[in-house]
């Protein structure tokens, strides 16, 4: 059975809202999910009633906050299908898990005269990391070009692929153009030379099946946020073999094993890489947003939102002053446009005072923006909670805002 959409939309209050007296229509999602009841609440209980610091006291509170804490990893687990639960590490989102990967990595296996491939598309926090870890070892980044559809040119990732290169980072899903990148084949092709691969799973994670064995996948970053959970909290995934390989990325409480006051020793996996006191409410928001998905079922979540992003397309076609910023054939949650020679921002404005909430500018990937020579886009981002009604309220609101503009 498919699923009805007014019932999932009962469980996320906000979407009962209304801003200038009409009901909210949030086109926001790439850039953050709303919240069903089912994480409020855990987030609430956990807090009212055994709000605790985990894996440090014998008494009662603080044992259910670590049995929950640790219950989240494992439902984690087998929500990416990891092979093991110390292959999901806590991190605050998919920047830190990134920076934590460049960073730790980086010690350990890159030197000079080394490099690392990313792509054109990557958001800021696939990129800058990289950038900082570059200079520090004396190492190359080199870049997969984009198409003018927006996709990832895989002839010359091929190219690129030679002895120097020591991992592979790149987006699963733009935020940006929505296009879903074809990743087993750049996984194949790395693994062919034993290169790793870390995918940006922050856009990837709450529209499409992630399943990290299949994949192959050696590391995958997303943050709860993206995906019905809440801020401030997000995995990274390593294959243990990796993640025991490589140093410490913070240090202080919780990764350590024996400290002396001469030298410390460290803690196993996953904690070597969990300094201090974790985001414990997050983590157990995060659970439920897993079991939110699980609940409502994952594949009739894809299906949705696959009908709805037709039809979208579909409808914002029918705008003739509309042209569209990536022209994918794989695509999920995005969909960046310009209308006429209007300035996204006075687009997004308009469109924000008839209700509906979208979101202007470079989306965190200005190389997106030099490619296509253009300041920035307007982005409409779904989710599965998004009804065919809302897209008719943006395509009215868009064909308002080219009457008043001009
Ligand atoms: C593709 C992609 N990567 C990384 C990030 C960064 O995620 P966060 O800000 O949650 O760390 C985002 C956020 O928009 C994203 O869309």
């Amino acid at each position: 059975m498919p699923l009805n959409i007014e019932d999932v939309r009962k469980q996320f209050p906000i979407l009962q809202t209304q801003l200038y007296g009409r009901p909210l229509v949030y086109l926001d999602n790439a850039a953050t999910t709303q919240k069903p009841v089912g994480v409020l609440n855990a987030m609430d209980e956990y807090y009212r009633n055994y709000n605790s610091n985990v894996h440090r006291g014998v008494h009662s509170l603080s044992q259910k906050a670590t049995d929950a804490f640790e219950l989240v990893r494992k439902k984690v687990q087998e929500f990416i299908n990891a092979k093991h639960e110390h292959e999901v590490i806590f991190t605050r989102g998919t920047t830190e898990s990134i920076n934590l990967v460049a960073s730790s990595f980086g010690k350990r296996f890159v030197n000079k005269g080394d490099s690392v491939i990313i792509s054109a598309m990557e958001h800021h926090s696939n990129i800058v990391p990289w950038q900082l870890m570059a200079e520090e070892r004396g190492a190359k980044l080199k870049v997969i070009p984009i198409t003018n559809s927006g996709e990832l040119d895989l002839s010359e990732f091929e190219n690129l692929l030679d002895e120097t290169v020591k991992l592979v980072s790149v987006t699963y899903v733009s935020n940006t153009l929505g296009t879903v990148n074809p990743v087993e084949k750049i996984i194949a092709a790395a693994h062919k030379q034993n290169i790793p691969v870390l995918l940006d799973s922050a856009q990837a994670v709450a529209h499409l099946e992630i399943d990290v064995q299949k994949l192959d996948a050696d590391f995958i970053a997303f943050s709860s946020h993206k995906m019905f959970g809440p801020t401030g909290m997000g995995i990274l995934y390593g294959k243990e073999k990796l993640l025991n390989e490589m140093p410490p990325y913070q240090g202080g409480g919780e990764m350590i094993k024996t400290v002396s006051l001469e030298k410390t020793t460290y803690n196993v996996l996953p904690f070597k890489f969990e300094a201090g006191t974790p985001s414990i409410a997050e983590v157990i928001g995060l659970g439920a947003a897993v079991d939110f998905i699980n609940e409502t079922g994952k594949q009739k979540i894809i299906q949705a939102e696959k009908n709805l992003i037709k039809y979208a397309l579909e409808k914002l076609s029918e705008i003739d002053e509309l042209t569209f910023i990536g022209t994918a054939k794989e695509r999920a949650g995005s969909i960046s446009f310009l209308v006429s020679t209007h300035h996204p921002f006075d687009i997004g404005e308009l469109l924000d005072k008839q209700s509906v909430a979208v979101r202007t500018g470079n989306h965190c990937t200005e190389p997106i923006m030099s490619f296509f020579n253009i300041p920035g886009t307007v982005r409409a981002s779904f989710s599965f909670y998004n009804t065919y009604e809302e897209v008719d309220k943006l395509s009215d609101a868009l064909n308002k805002a080219i009457r008043i503009l001009g």
